[in-house]
């Protein structure tokens, strides 16, 4: 028997449709016909936030990633633990993807869920931490989506949500540009994430729609992220690229469970217009907030 999908009781407004038609047809991150469960750790142990948030969430955790496309993050945070995690997205074809690897894998610590982070429709204070990397700001309401989400997290949980760059998108903006000018080539060209991928087609044509083909993206500054935090008593304790007294490699279980609030550096935009020139903005400018729930 496969495992389940669970549909979630939710309604899609017309955009939320156009962007799973657009991952129906471009799941992403998508998978690489090598990858495994060592090619999946490999790749979560390299990114400095998932490898230091899974050391601190890795015995009997309740994980929820929201917008968690083909679930490899998922799939990292449950391999080799006996954490319970929640994979959901509002594709269908993109939770298929992730199913299939779970299968195939013996993944079977994760459930999969099928609906839209515009529904307030899952366990409430349930989670201990809540992951969502790159998806609210596709969605047609990305405060709600956010409110939605902390909704699920436990008091004391600890939130990580990441956006796109009002500054640090400039290049991809003017890469857009491009793309509809002159199309993929010149994105082959040009985009230095595709000229190191070695993989396979598929995997820099999801990353090429994705970035350069989207049918909704907003944008957003430290200042408004900041000020949803404030609002909804988060406390804000680490950022990607660094903004506070906390540098993510300090993160450890007594700052999480002090839940200090730290305030972002007065001067802050100025790191922000400076993702243009540094990695952060040839990555397509997205930035990560750290907070936990008071
Ligand atoms: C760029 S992908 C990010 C996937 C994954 N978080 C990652 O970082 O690899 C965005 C994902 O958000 C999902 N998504 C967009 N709008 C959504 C919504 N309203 N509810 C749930 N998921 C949504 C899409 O289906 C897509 O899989």
């Amino acid at each position: 028997m496969p495992l389940e999908i669970i549909k979630l009781k939710s309604k899609y407004d017309v955009k939320t449709e156009r962007v799973t038609n657009f991952y129906s047809a471009n799941p992403f991150p998508g998978y690489k016909s090598i990858d495994n469960k060592s090619t999946i750790l490999k790749k979560g142990d390299k990114s400095l936030l998932s490898k230091k948030i899974k050391n601190l969430f890795k015995n009997k955790k309740k994980i929820l990633e929201v917008g968690s496309g083909t679930c490899q993050l998922a799939s990292y945070f449950a391999i080799g633990t006996n954490n319970q995690v929640f994979a959901l997205d509002a594709t269908y074809r993109s939770l298929e993807e992730g199913r299939n690897f779970a299968e195939k894998n013996n993944i079977n610590n994760i459930k999969f869920m099928h609906g839209n982070i515009l529904d307030n429709n899952i366990k409430k204070d349930y989670f201990d931490l809540v992951w969502c990397n790159g998806v609210l700001h596709h969605t047609s309401d990305p405060y709600l989506g956010f409110v939605n989400s902390l909704s699920y997290l436990k008091k004391n949980g600890v939130i990580i949500v990441g956006m796109y760059n009002y500054y640090g998108r400039f290049t991809t903006k003017i890469m857009q540009i491009l793309f509809k000018i002159f199309g993929k080539k010149i994105i082959m060209m040009l985009d230095p994430i595709v000229k190191e991928m070695k993989s396979d087609y598929n995997d820099k044509n999801a990353w090429i729609e994705d970035q350069y083909n989207h049918p909704l993206e907003k944008t957003y500054t430290y200042k408004e992220i900041s000020e949803w935090f404030k609002k909804n008593n988060v406390s804000l304790i680490s950022t990607i690229p660094n903004s506070t007294k906390i540098n993510l490699n300090e993160l450890d279980q007594k700052i999480i469970s002090e839940a200090k609030n730290q305030e972002i550096n007065k001067y802050q935009f100025l790191n922000e217009i400076m993702m243009i020139f540094n990695s952060f903005g040839k990555d397509g400018g997205l930035f990560v907030f750290i907070g936990i729930k008071k």
